[in-house]
């Protein structure tokens, strides 16, 4: 049977929520936060949440298959809020490898406009429970802009000025995750790899890659059938990269 769908005032984290849940939480619990405490990003960053204005949603979602086959999960993920904002009539987005939703052409290209946090646990070959954060900027205050310690984005600029409701987009977003969670149990990221080649902005860009590898330089070529990022390099050799220990900026 499918989990609950809550909405809370205040959470110190929706998927922080799920997480303490543990075993408790039934496949396809989802959970909304009008605001955060202490709302999570990636490798240890703040996720601003002030109340009012953005979405803070987390769903866990548990895979027989094993945490092995999820590692397209998060580009997938990318994928399904695409969709939700295509729905809602929202055009110019696209995804940054390994699961950015940035805004795409006018002023504020590359701000970003949401982000997602994949976290599983379990086992490799066996049971395995992931938790999927999502965070989406409806609208954006200057100040909010300004401590985001990046470029952002919000749907308001995207929609001409005026923000999606938050209600449907709340809506939206938890329709397509639930559709989409099913067919990637089912198909994988095979289901999706098409549509992330449509909205890759980093495919044919110089990159300039920074991790454990060091610092090297090469071009988006897409992604591979378990989500890799594909790089050529300068003597045209392909390299794979598969860690999201990996920062990839435009050179
Ligand atoms: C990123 O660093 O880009 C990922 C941000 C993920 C933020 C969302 S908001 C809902 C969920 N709860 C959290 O604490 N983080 C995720």
């Amino acid at each position: 049977s499918l989990g609950a769908l809550e909405v809370h005032w205040e959470l110190d984290s929706t998927s922080s929520e799920l997480q303490r849940r543990g075993n408790a939480a039934k496949d396809f619990s989802i959970v909304l936060a009008e605001t955060q405490r202490a709302g999570r990003g990636r490798r240890g960053r703040t996720w601003l949440s002030p109340p009012g204005l953005n979405l803070y949603l987390s769903c866990l979602k548990r895979f027989e298959s094993g945490c092995a086959a999820l590692s397209g999960l998060s580009l997938a993920v990318g994928v399904m809020v695409l969709r939700a904002l295509e729905q809602l009539g929202i055009a110019g987005a696209g995804l940054k490898w390994p699961n950015d939703v940035l805004a795409v052409g006018g002023d504020r290209a590359g701000g970003k406009l949401g982000g997602i946090l994949v976290e599983l646990s379990g086992e490799y070959q066996g049971p395995c429970a992931a938790i999927i954060g999502i965070g989406l900027n409806l609208r954006l205050t200057p100040a909010l802009r300004e401590q985001a310690g990046q470029p952002a984005c919000d749907l308001a600029t995207l929609a001409g000025g005026t923000p999606p409701d938050r209600n449907r987009a709340a809506a939206a977003l938890v329709q397509v995750l639930v559709e989409g969670l099913r067919q990637f149990e089912r198909e994988g990221f095979a289901a999706f790899v098409d549509d992330y080649a449509r909205h890759d902005l980093l495919r044919d860009q110089p990159l300039q890659l920074s991790g454990a590898p060091g610092v090297f330089d090469g071009v988006g070529a897409g992604v591979d059938g378990r989500g890799a990022l594909q790089v050529r390099m300068a003597d045209g050799s392909m390299r794979r990269i598969d860690s999201a220990d990996v920062t990839v900026r435009r050179a």
